[in-house]
């Protein structure tokens, strides 16, 4: 039966270009759907750019751009990737766009008409410079469990802890600095903790269409307390102006929070899908035999499997077959940091001119069904690479195509004889296993299994010595048999790597002057078919050009991003420039805290004129007074007087900091080495 199949992958954020881990998601589901279609079942394979939220409106704001250019600027960057990686999406969509909207505000409706909407007077952090409510990353402070400094709002990465941002402790803004203040406003709550939301979903996540670690996650949410009631709360799906979103019906300046409208955007995605092909997207969604499949990874689990589920079924939609879970991609071992940019550019693997089907093979290689992270090693790489898809696999074919280019014209025996014929139906016997595994994305399974088989033609190859009966006269049946045994071996093995090896299997195609291969025609041979010239197909990993990957670019075309909480390099300037600054040590004669401010320490300086100075300097949150009296500095000691709430200060002690003062690892003051003189020049 053919399989109607609508599958996804999760919405990747707007706010910059992929990063491997993305690749990595889009590899594994672009697999699986190219294995249906080799199956002849019906794919439409869609994604977007996820476009809302606070932290993109903040991005944009900071880049001088309004979101939509923001947005607009990332989506640019997409395509060339995907066509580089081979992920052939259907179509690439936006949450901005106006049938994301629509639906959204039509879910929205439909759950609002089923009861399932609530709305409630909340006390949220408030931020009064910025003139916004903070979202829960935006508030930062110490640890309410463990003490440690500069926090986010709602866990703790010292300790782990869970918390709520009211809880932190001398929270501030991560926006602004300022103290945030507690503000009532109104929110709408989906709400999920109703006995109809409890139920569904207890039964959707619990048949089975889960996978069991996924499923025994969600289960905790199922638990009843003493008065019977399961711990599912309702969800805040409301986010006060300003926002970059979608306007709630009816509730002027407010907007759907990010969530509730990303997930949407795979309905909007096909829908403008199915447009392009004039097809009714409500009819297409009505078939019941259409499954939907959502390609996720672990972090975004709770959205996809409780959330979106009950959003679809209360607003009496078609809901998810699938959620296909899996983990995160490592490198080297080592986790990724999104604001550090460690990893792998996609971007740059592409750039270096490396084969974009050497990381499919090697990501599907250690993929499995499972919820378990995976390693990108830079040895395991050239050494897995080289030996299967290069040693193993393409070697089959470069040891029997010469001679069947040379000596038969490119013609193949139409018979090979009991050996032979003993060998391809081995290896076709295994086109349903083959595929069950990739079906079951155990797909790490599945290319040992093919690699298996690879070895299997090379023992043969090994046991009848081609080059040996290509030199014994009278041997010419024998030899055309066994090149004949090698190129339909190689078609096969082609068949099963296809869904992971596009590209590659399109050259094979193109040398073996077939039409594109399908799953079903491992069972067939060529027979005494002509193939064309031999050309070369792939070539092996040099670990040089891996090494390239990890080291900075050399000159990059836009400027490195600043470092978390710090800054780029500024403008150049010329030594005369610098000359202008006249820096001089000076000893801190006194220090005393300033009545009235929480900032500044009143300084009192020896700069070697004869005379002391007083400077007032922004590091009370850094320093006691008494730290500092007696320790020598630097200080600009041509700066104009400045005049000052609490007096004049007459020059600027130097510190060390980021932008964010407040940002790890804090304010340094400078000292000089043991030796320098109050009143000497710093040039
Ligand atoms: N925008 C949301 C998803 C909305 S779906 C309606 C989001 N975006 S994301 O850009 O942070 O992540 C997109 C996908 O990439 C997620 O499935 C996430 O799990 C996956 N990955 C993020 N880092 C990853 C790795 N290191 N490895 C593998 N997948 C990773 O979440
Ligand atoms: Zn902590």
């Amino acid at each position: 039966m053919t399989r109607r199949l609508f599958v996804t992958t999760a919405l990747p954020y707007a706010n910059g270009p992929f990063h491997i881990g993305h690749i990595m998601e889009y590899i594994q589901a672009d697999t699986w759907v190219r294995l249906q279609r080799l199956r002849g079942h019906e794919v439409r394979f869609v994604c977007a750019d996820d476009t809302h939220g606070a932290p993109i409106m903040i991005a944009a704001e900071k880049a001088g751009q309004t979101p939509q250019q923001f947005v607009a600027a990332v989506a640019a960057t997409r395509k060339p990737m995907l066509d580089g990686f081979h992920i052939a999406f259907d179509h690439w969509h936006s949450t901005d766009a106006p049938e994301n909207h629509a639906l959204a505000r039509s879910i929205y409706l439909a759950l609002r008409e089923a009861g399932l909407i609530e709305s409630r007077a909340i006390e949220q952090f408030f931020d009064p410079a910025k003139g916004m409510f903070l979202a829960d990353r935006f508030v930062k402070g110490e640890c309410p469990k463990c003490g440690a400094k500069d926090q986010y709002g709602d866990n703790c990465e010292a300790c782990g802890a869970v918390y709520q941002p009211t809880e932190l402790k001398n929270p501030y803004s991560a926006l602004s600095g300022a103290t945030p203040v507690l503000r009532t406003s109104e929110h709408f709550f989906f709400r999920l903790s109703d006995p109809r939301c409890v139920e569904f979903l207890e039964a959707w996540t619990q048949d089975g269409r889960l996978q069991p670690e996924v499923a025994n996650k969600v289960r905790e949410w199922f638990a009843r307390d003493e008065s019977g009631r399961a711990t599912l709360g309702d969800w805040d799906i409301s986010r006060e102006a300003p926002y970059f979103g979608i306007e709630i019906p009816d509730a002027p300046g407010k907007y759907f929070y990010v969530w509730l409208d990303a997930p949407v955007g795979y309905l909007a995605s096909l829908q403008a899908l199915l447009q392009s092909l004039g097809i009714d997207f409500e009819a297409y969604l009505a078939d019941p035999a259409l499954e939907q499949v959502h390609f996720i990874g672990k972090d975004i689990v709770t959205f996809h499997t409780l959330f979106w589920p009950a959003m679809l079924k209360f607003s009496g939609r078609k809901v998810p077959d699938f959620v296909y879970v899996h983990g995160h991609l490592t490198v080297s071992g080592e986790k990724m940091s999104k604001s550090r940019g460690t990893g792998i550019s996609p971007a740059r693997w592409l750039e270096l001119g490396l084969d974009a089907e050497w990381l499919r093979y090697y990501i599907c290689a250690k993929l499995n069904a499972r919820v378990e992270d995976l390693d990108f090693n830079p040895e395991d790489f050239v050494a897995r690479v080289n030996s299967d898809l290069v040693g193993k696999y393409v070697n089959i074919a470069s040891r029997a195509a010469g001679f069947v280019g040379k000596r038969f014209g490119g013609r193949l025996s139409a018979d090979v004889g009991v050996e032979g014929r003993a060998l391809l139906d081995g290896l076709r016997a295994h086109a349903e296993p083959v595929f069950q595994l990739f079906d079951s994305r155990e797909y790490g399974k599945a290319l040992r299994e093919v690699m298996l088989l690879a070895d299997r033609v090379n023992e043969y190859v090994d046991r009848v010595k081609p080059w040996e009966l290509a030199r014994q006269p009278g041997m010419d049946a024998a030899l055309h048999d066994a090149c004949t045994v090698c190129l339909e071996a190689f078609r096969v093995l082609t068949i099963y790597l296809k869904p992971v090896l596009p590209a590659l299997a399109a050259k094979v195609e193109a040398f073996l002057q077939v039409p594109p291969l399908q799953w079903a025609d491992a069972q067939r041979s060529m027979g005494a078919h002509t193939v064309g010239a031999w050309q070369h197909l792939m070539q092996r990993v040099d670990p040089a050009r891996v090494e390239a990957l990890f080291e900075p670019p050399a000159a990059p075309a836009v400027p490195a991003a600043p470092l978390p909480g710090g800054e780029a390099i500024a403008d150049e300037i010329a030594i005369g420039d610098f000359a202008k600054i006249d820096l001089r040590i000076a000893r801190i004669v006194a220090a005393e805290a300033v009545e009235g401010s929480t900032k500044l320490l009143r300084l009192t300086l020896d700069v070697g004129e004869g005379r002391h100075r007083t400077v007032f300097s922004g590091i009370a949150a850094h320093y006691k007074p008494e730290q500092l009296a007696g320790r020598l500095t630097v200080v600009v000691a041509n700066l104009a007087p400045r005049k000052m709430k609490f007096g004049v200060s007459e020059g600027m002690v130097l510190a060390a900091s980021h932008a964010d003062e407040k940002a790890e690892p804090g304010v340094y003051v400078l000292e000089p080495w043991a030796g320098a003189q109050p009143g000497q020049r710093v040039r």
